[in-house]
Order: C-alpha cells, then sequence, then structure tokens
C-alpha cells in the first residue's frame, strides 16, 4: 500500500489522544488520492481493542453551522425527540451522562447543555448540582 509512515503517524497521534491528549488531525488532499484508504487502514489496525468510533459527515446545508454534524450526533446518542421541550432534552442529557459518564457527568454537563442551545434561565434541577463533582486534575 505504501502508506507506512502516514499510517504510523495517524497510529502515533491516537495513542496520545487515548492517553488522554486531545489531538485533532486534517486530512486533505485531492480526491482519489487516497484519504479514506488511509483512514480504513487506521480503523482495521485499530480492531482488536474496543473502541466507540463515530464516523460524522457535513452536509451543504449545513455549511454556517461548523458544530452541526457534532451536535446531531449527540442529538441521536440522546434519542432527542422533535417535539421534546428544552427540560425533557436536558433531562436525557442528564440521565446519559450519569449512566455513562457518571465521573465526567458534573463537568460535561454545563457546555453540552450549552452546545446543544437547551439550556433554562432557571438554575439547574435540585439533584443535579449535589452529585459529587470530579477532582480537578
Ligand atoms: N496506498 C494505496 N495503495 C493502493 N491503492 C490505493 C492507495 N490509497 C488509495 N488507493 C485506491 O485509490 C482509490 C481512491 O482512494 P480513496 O481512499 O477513496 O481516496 P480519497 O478518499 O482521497 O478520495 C481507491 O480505489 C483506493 O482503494
Ligand atoms: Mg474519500
Amino acid at each position: 500500500m505504501g502508506r507506512d509512515g502516514e499510517l504510523a503517524r495517524l497510529s502515533a497521534l491516537w495513542d496520545e489522544t487515548w492517553r488522554g491528549k486531545g489531538r485533532r488531525l486534517v486530512l486533505s488532499g485531492e480526491a482519489g488520492i487516497g484519504k479514506s484508504r488511509l483512514l480504513r487502514a487506521l480503523r482495521e489496525s485499530l480492531a482488536e481493542v474496543s473502541w466507540s468510533i463515530r464516523e460524522l459527515h457535513c452536509r451543504e446545508e449545513w455549511r454556517e453551522m461548523p458544530l452541526k454534524a457534532t451536535t446531531a450526533l449527540i442529538e441521536r446518542l440522546l434519542a432527542f425527540g422533535p417535539d421534546d421541550t428544552p427540560q425533557e432534552r436536558r433531562d436525557l442529557l442528564r440521565a446519559y451522562l450519569s449512566v455513562y459518564h457518571a465521573p465526567f457527568c458534573d463537568r460535561a454537563y454545563p457546555p453540552i447543555e450549552a452546545l446543544l442551545g437547551i439550556g433554562a434561565d432557571s438554575p439547574a434541577p435540585s439533584g443535579w448540582s449535589s452529585r459529587p463533582s470530579m477532582p480537578k486534575p
């Protein structure tokens, strides 16, 4: 395949990422140059570990909303319905975080609530703020 060097660099970045150093990479180039193939090779090299790999695609109509693919993913994960009220959405977010990301839910809730635009003027429901919070690193 002749992309061992590129693959090694991607693997090194991945390594740092899962050790907790957030990393991002922009892979760009002309159509047909092998971007998708390289990512597939990376994905296959990670197959023995059970990562959750999320693949996001942007849409033309989201051109002015750079984070739309991310918020759409979160809304799907949280199973928001089109008629859910902001309060119902906050409850779903809170429930999801406390089930799947309990150690981080206090820290993660406010920025995600803001990202999704579901915040209320009123304070968070009681119970939420009294959860033990994650110590700062
Ligand atoms: N390193 C490679 N060696 C051989 N074939 C490759 C290599 N990279 C890509 N290809 C082939 O070239 C074509 C285009 O690659 P693709 O990854 O789809 O490009 P891109 O995503 O950049 O448009 C595919 O048929 C793919 O299998
Ligand atoms: Mg491609």
